[in-house]
């Protein structure tokens, strides 16, 4: 039996605990801090999750508790005003209270959404992340970011919203499609690039064993993953300094879903691989790093498969194009561009672009 991990995210009053493991579910209700003490809880989730909701509606809660459900359809698309209104409708139908609580199962699309909505419904109620794909597990479950995304950019609408904790049950990924799985790795290898060459290295041996859904390998890998993250998120809650740098290969990857219209064409995790790369290379063009970090990147890369170039997604952006859309990323300061780069793997580096023009004979070389 594989034993459940608790790690703890650091934030004075609002710090809360992260448990990973597996079959989680099956006991849920004892992973939920003060459970007696709500009057409600509301769990939404994905409609491509509903065996887990079969289950957990029928088996693993207890019958004599008020729960509600709302399932929502799948995809970027439900990260927008038009469903924040659709689900904090639904959540208000079905009656609610400051001492309700609502638990999101789901991928980071779904927690992203639902958490905006929770911490606008009565100003704020409770919420818990049932994270239910890896990149939610590594990532977007931990942290109190929530997000709609604009015509303008990604995540440009939000708040912060710290959960009151994160339930990470492995055993939900085993139903993932493998193209979500893979884009969840972005976010894994992004760690090691702006913290941890050791855990590069344990990548290096480990990674087609957390693709193929290798119990012990996966705990480890979001064991890993949720420190670093919870470790700089408690350091930097709003971001207001060393929590940009979990932006590393953000700042191009979101000009391109934002391009793409956040469709089906490229996931959030596939624009982290193109984009983690093209900050490599930039950081390169900028003489910050040596060559051998995009060759080991794209070694790396290659061995397991996955693909972190325009072309190989069938993507053709121009320079211009690629520049209209940086600027609307939130990393923009006074009209200056802001980039996370790399010095060596493990070693990022946060610079103000002062000559804009950089970019654009980068790009213009790179992308044609
Ligand atoms: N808040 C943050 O700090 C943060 C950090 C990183 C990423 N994000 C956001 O996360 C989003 C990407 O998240 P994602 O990659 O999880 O995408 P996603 O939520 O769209 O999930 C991917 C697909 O998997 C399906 N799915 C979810 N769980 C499943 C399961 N257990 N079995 C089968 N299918 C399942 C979903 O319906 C969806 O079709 C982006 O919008 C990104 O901006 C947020």
């Amino acid at each position: 039996m594989t034993k459940t991990v608790n790690y703890k995210v650091s934030l004075g009053k609002d710090s809360y605990p992260i448990f990973i493991g597996k079959n989680l579910l099956k006991s849920l209700k004892n992973h939920i801090p003060n459970f007696y003490n709500y009057s409600k809880i509301i769990i939404v989730s994905d409609s491509a999750i509903s065996s887990v909701n079969e289950l957990l509606f029928k088996k693993y809660l207890p019958q004599n508790f008020n729960f509600k459900k709302i399932i929502l359809p799948s995809g970027e698309k439900i990260k927008s005003f038009k469903y924040l209104e659709i689900l904090t409708e639904k959540i208000l139908n079905i009656g609610i209270d400051r001492t309700s609580l609502i638990i999101c199962i789901g991928g980071g699309v779904l927690g992203d959404l639902v958490a905006l909505a929770s911490s606008i419904v009565l100003r704020g109620i409770d919420l818990i992340q049932v994270p239910s794909t890896l990149l939610a597990q590594v990532d977007s479950s931990v942290g109190g970011k929530t997000a709609i995304n604009s015509g303008y950019g990604k995540n440009l609408i939000g708040t912060f919203k710290q959960p009151k904790c994160v339930i990470i049950s492995t055993d939900l990924l085993k139903t993932l499609k493998k193209r979500d799985l893979v884009s969840g790795y972005a976010e894994i290898l992004k760690y090691s690039f702006i913290k941890d060459k050791l855990f590069f290295g344990w990548l290096e041996k480990n990674a087609k064993k957390i693709l193929s859904l290798n119990t012990e390998s996966c705990i480890y890998a979001i064991k890993k993953s949720c420190s670093i993250k919870s470790d700089i998120v408690s350091k930097d809650e709003k971001e207001n300094g060393i929590r940009e740098l979990l932006n590393f290969g953000h700042t191009f990857g979101h000009a391109i879903e934002s391009i793409t219209g956040y469709s089906n064409k490229i996931k959030h995790g596939e624009a982290i691989f193109i984009g983690m790369y093209l900050a490599i290379k930039f950081s390169i063009f900028l003489k910050l790093c040596d060559e051998k970090v995009a060759i080991n990147y794209a070694r790396h890369l290659n061995c397991l498969g996955i693909h972190f170039k325009l072309d190989d997604y069938g993507l053709n952006i121009s320079y211009k194009e690629f520049i209209k859309h940086m600027k609307f990323d939130k990393k923009v300061k006074n009209g200056k561009m802001k980039f996370v780069l790399i010095k060596k793997i493990g070693v990022p580096v946060r610079i103000f672009l002062e000559d804009v023009r950089l970019l654009s004979i980068f790009l213009k070389n790179e992308l044609k």
